[in-house]
């Protein structure tokens, strides 16, 4: 158990006890100048590298959950998420590493490749799927939440959804101090004017303006909604933020307060339905591929990229220095290529609720990603 190190050092009292955390990543990740857009300095922060075998945003946090389920004693953890949820995914696969049972309690979403690819994997990761309407959720996972206690003999921890509690949401504080300790090194001078990133559960978003707070950088964050309320709002955000004040507060660290300024909401790329993708999320997935290399996806980069890439376009943001935050992995380690044969042979061993996202077509923009 190693504590995260930018957090670490903010924390001023030596008798203060250690902030917990299970090393799963590869930290920093690596912090890449893409170039000029319409007059803008572009940069991208590569959490997709941040694991291997899988790396994207849940690993930040997911490094806090676990030590405090292993602190905990538990020999499981519940989490939730729609049927593709990647922080889903990543769950079962740390779960595995750290010897840890994993049941996932997953919703119904639109359907995509990356909703297929997601649940096999976690399937093959040795996670238990059950898949509940949201409305049965409370029920559901107090009746697994009972079944496990019986069987190990102690009760399991139960994980947010996306990972997102203000506990997990240090590991954001911590990667917006790691990218404050990098900028430091590069030529550049001034911190960037302007951070887009995807707001699904908010820890990622909220976490990161809770770190620049901390750095005493004036960015201003556009968290691109992804998700709708009560999983992403201003309320939440509020919270999460409360959140990570008072937990900070423990370990003497005083955050200053949310200012209206610095943080945002951005409605306009969502599109109406979580992971639906758009036409902008679609051609923004299409333009980091051809572009840059980076492979993104339509529901959570795709739309925050896509906003990004509105804002630079229009020319307001000319002069400045921008940061687009890759929250998605990009390792394709955990896909194991299937034949045409192995692949139904597969999936017809998930729960009979699952088989419709292999059955049914998926939507017509994934197509073009
Ligand atoms: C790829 C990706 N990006 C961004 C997010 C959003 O992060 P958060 O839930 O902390 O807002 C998620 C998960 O929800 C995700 O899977």
């Amino acid at each position: 158990m190693e504590p995260l190190p930018f957090l670490r050092a903010l924390i001023r009292r030596p008798d203060l006890p250690r902030l917990p955390a299970v090393s799963l990543g590869r930290f920093p990740t690596p912090l890449e100048r893409v170039g000029e857009i319409s007059g803008a300095d572009l940069w991208v922060k590569r959490d997709d590298l941040s694991g291997a075998p899988y790396g994207g945003n849940k690993i930040r946090k997911l490094e806090l959950l676990m030590a405090a389920a292993l602190a905990r004693n538990s020999r499981s953890v519940i989490t939730f998420g729609a049927a593709g949820s990647n922080h889903a995914l990543a769950t079962a696969l740390v779960s595995r590493q750290i010897g840890l049972r994993c049941v996932n309690i997953l919703g119904p979403q639109v359907n995509s490749i990356a909703v297929r690819r997601n649940l096999l994997a976690s399937f093959q990761a040795g996670a238990e799927l059950v898949y509940s309407a949201w409305r049965d959720t409370p029920v559901t996972t107090a009746w697994h939440f009972a079944r496990l206690w019986r069987e190990d003999g102690v009760p399991p921890s139960v994980i947010p959804p996306g990972g997102s509690s203000p506990l997990g949401a240090l590991g954001f504080v911590n990667a917006a101090l790691e990218l404050a300790e990098q900028w430091k090194q590069q030529e550049a001078t001034a911190p960037p004017d302007t951070i887009y990133v995807a707001s699904g559960t908010m820890a990622t978003c909220v976490g990161i303006a809770a770190g620049l707070a901390l750095a005493g950088w004036p960015t201003r964050v556009e968290a691109v909604r992804v998700t709708v309320a009560p999983f992403t709002s201003m309320c939440r955000a509020k919270n999460m933020y409360a959140g990570i004040q008072t937990l900070l507060r423990e370990y003497g660290i005083s955050l200053p307060p949310l200012r209206g300024e610095r943080f945002r909401l951005r409605e306009d790329f969502f599109g109406g339905e979580y992971a639906r993708h758009t036409p902008e999320s679609a051609g923004a997935v299409q333009y980091a591929w051809e572009h840059w290399g980076l492979r993104l996806e339509g529901t959570y980069t795709g739309k925050a990229l896509a906003a990004c890439l509105h804002d630079l376009r229009t020319g307001e943001m000319s002069g400045k220095r921008v940061l687009f935050w890759n929250t998605y992995n990009s390792h394709s380690a955990v896909f194991e290529p299937l034949t045409r044969e192995q692949a139904p042979a597969l999936w017809r061993q998930l729960p009979e609720p699952f088989h419709r996202y292999f059955e049914e077509d998926v939507q017509e923009l994934d197509a073009v990603m």
